[in-house]
């Protein structure tokens, strides 16, 4: 992978240092990045938290975390079949389908500015930012109000999520995120 990146950097004139490296443990000083980006990683990284963690901890405060992965849906169906599949592809890929990487950014410190999910809720797309002492302290409800869930395939518009629960991002039993 770090190959391709090299010759894809190349064909951009882009000089880029390379690093290949556990996202658990990143041998990198404490608010040394301003953006950490993650693409389809953190669901097979075998602790996504401790890797969460690290990103939060080599970001600047101010700096963003930009996460897409596939995820635990919050559609119950959807997620009866991926808790099916999840033992199986867990031990032929290492690959997770019930992960809940907002749940960990959150734990981490950092602010979600937008979350979306698409493909029955599958896919998150998710952008974030390490807080300043200027933000005002979190509040710990409606992080996710400016989520918007949109539609298998694009096909319908967005919609809004709706404050459904103390946590919009997991609703409690009964409870549904899915609103127009
Ligand atoms: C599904 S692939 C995705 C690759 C790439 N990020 C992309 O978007 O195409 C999952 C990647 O996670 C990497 N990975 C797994 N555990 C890791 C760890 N502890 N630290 C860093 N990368 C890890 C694997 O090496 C693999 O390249």
């Amino acid at each position: 992978m770090l190959a391709q990146a090299q010759v894809r950097a190349q064909t951009l004139h882009r000089s880029v240092d390379l690093r290949l490296g556990d996202a658990q443990h990143l041998s990198f000083p404490d608010a040394s990045f301003d953006t950490v980006v993650a693409t389809l990683t953190l669901c097979s990284i075998p602790n996504e938290e401790a890797a969460v963690a690290e990103m939060a901890r080599v970001l600047r405060p101010g700096g963003r975390l930009v996460l897409l992965d596939h995820v635990a849906s919050p559609a119950r169906p959807v997620r009866a079949v991926q808790r099916l599949l999840d033992p199986l592809l867990v031990r032929v890929e290492g690959d997770h389908l019930l992960r809940e990487p907002d749940a960990a950014v959150r734990a981490a410190g950092l602010v979600i500015d937008e979350l979306t999910r698409s493909k029955w809720g599958i896919v998150l797309r998710l952008t974030a930012h390490k807080p300043t002492p200027r933000d005002p302290p979190p509040s710990g409800r409606g992080q996710c109000l400016t989520g918007r869930l949109t539609g298998p395939e694009h096909s319908e518009p967005p919609r809004r999520l709706a404050h459904v629960s103390p946590d919009p991002c997991h609703p409690s039993k009964g409870e549904s995120p899915w609103v127009s």
